[in-house]
């Protein structure tokens, strides 16, 4: 059996507190790690499926081309830390070229990623396994048991993307600071492209996205003791240009009060709760955003048609 770390217990008044400011601010908020409940995770994975959901198969087809370049730049016998695992799936497939002497996977969605890894580590029983179930947008502290030798931390699906640019910057930072001066970074990101793709991609016709979105009531309504009806919303996904971004919304289809333990919200028709923000780069940007984090030597890869990249870069 793989090791499991339930590292920085859950706090859920502070949860609490953070997901009602949001709720109460003028413009309404949630962070988008509350998109990923048991369910949540079921439904992004099936998002991934989707033919207009292309960032996963591009970066997997980036990743099988080019693995042995791939694994030539990061070097065998690292130590993979895998953030935001989920199924685990796309650090497996760079095992047989990479070798490593640990792998790391870390989730906020605990026991999604315990049933994982151990499917993982009955796969591939010589490489040692340690899963860590925690929060890592709050801070990175790692446990005594992950190695501090060539740190590689692997952070693809374009996750990044989750951040403004000052808030990458500074987690840019903190693994720079984690990796050590022999580590590096191996992450995927979503690069600009027309806007009709790009909207396909985050409001997709069989309605995925929606539900993936929707969910996030119900999972309020457990963190929260909340009273949200999923049929009172409708998803709302698209690119925003000027801000090069993906914005995803829940959108209250009538007048409406949402109550929870010690407090409501009233909602107009047409009000959003802002779920998601998802960011899309030219690869010049990129890579400077990783120059100012203390990266250098960077390897970039990327698509026929430059709709998603790969790079390896070097702690400096
Ligand atoms: C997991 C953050 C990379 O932004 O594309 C997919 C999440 N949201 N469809 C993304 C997501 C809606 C995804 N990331």
């Amino acid at each position: 059996m793989a090791q499991f770390i339930q590292y920085a217990h859950v706090d859920s008044n502070a949860i609490k507190d953070e997901l009602i400011a949001g709720l109460l601010a003028p413009q309404a908020f949630t962070s988008p790690k509350y998109l990923y409940d048991a369910l949540g995770s079921c439904l992004f994975q099936a998002i991934c499926e989707l033919p207009e959901y292309y960032p996963t198969r591009t970066e997997a087809a980036i990743f099988d081309k080019y693995a042995e370049e791939i694994g030539h730049s990061v070097g065998e016998g690292v130590t993979l830390i895998d953030l935001g695992a989920g199924n685990c799936a796309k650090a497996a497939r760079l095992f047989p070229v990479l070798h490593p002497a640990q792998y790391v996977p870390v989730d906020i969605s605990a026991d999604f990623l315990a049933e994982s890894v151990n499917g993982l580590q009955k796969i591939f029983p010589h490489i040692e396994m340690t899963a860590i179930g925690m929060d890592f947008s709050a801070a990175l502290g790692l446990p005594p048991a992950v190695r501090s030798d060539k740190r590689i931390f692997f952070y693809p699906g374009s996750s990044i993307g989750n951040f403004t640019l000052p808030e990458s910057l500074a987690f840019l930072q903190r693994l720079r600071k984690a990796c050590g001066s022999d580590g590096g970074l191996l992450i995927g990101a979503d690069l600009i492209k027309d806007k009709d793709v790009l909207d396909a991609a985050y409001d997709d016709a069989w309605g995925v996205t929606a539900a993936f979105n929707l969910n996030l009531l119900r999972h309020l309504n457990r963190l929260l003791d909340a009273d949200f009806n999923v049929r009172d919303w409708q998803h709302r996904g698209f690119f925003n240009s000027e801000l090069s971004r993906i914005e995803m919304y829940l959108e209250a289809k009538a007048n409406l009060t949402v109550h929870w333990q010690g407090g409501q919200r009233r909602f107009e028709r047409g009000e959003r709760i802002h779920t998601e923000n998802s960011y899309k780069y030219t690869q010049q940007a990129f890579a400077k955003l990783l120059e100012h984090a203390g990266f250098g030597d960077a390897r970039i890869w990327t698509d026929p048609r430059s709709w998603f990249m790969v790079c390896h870069a070097k702690a400096v």
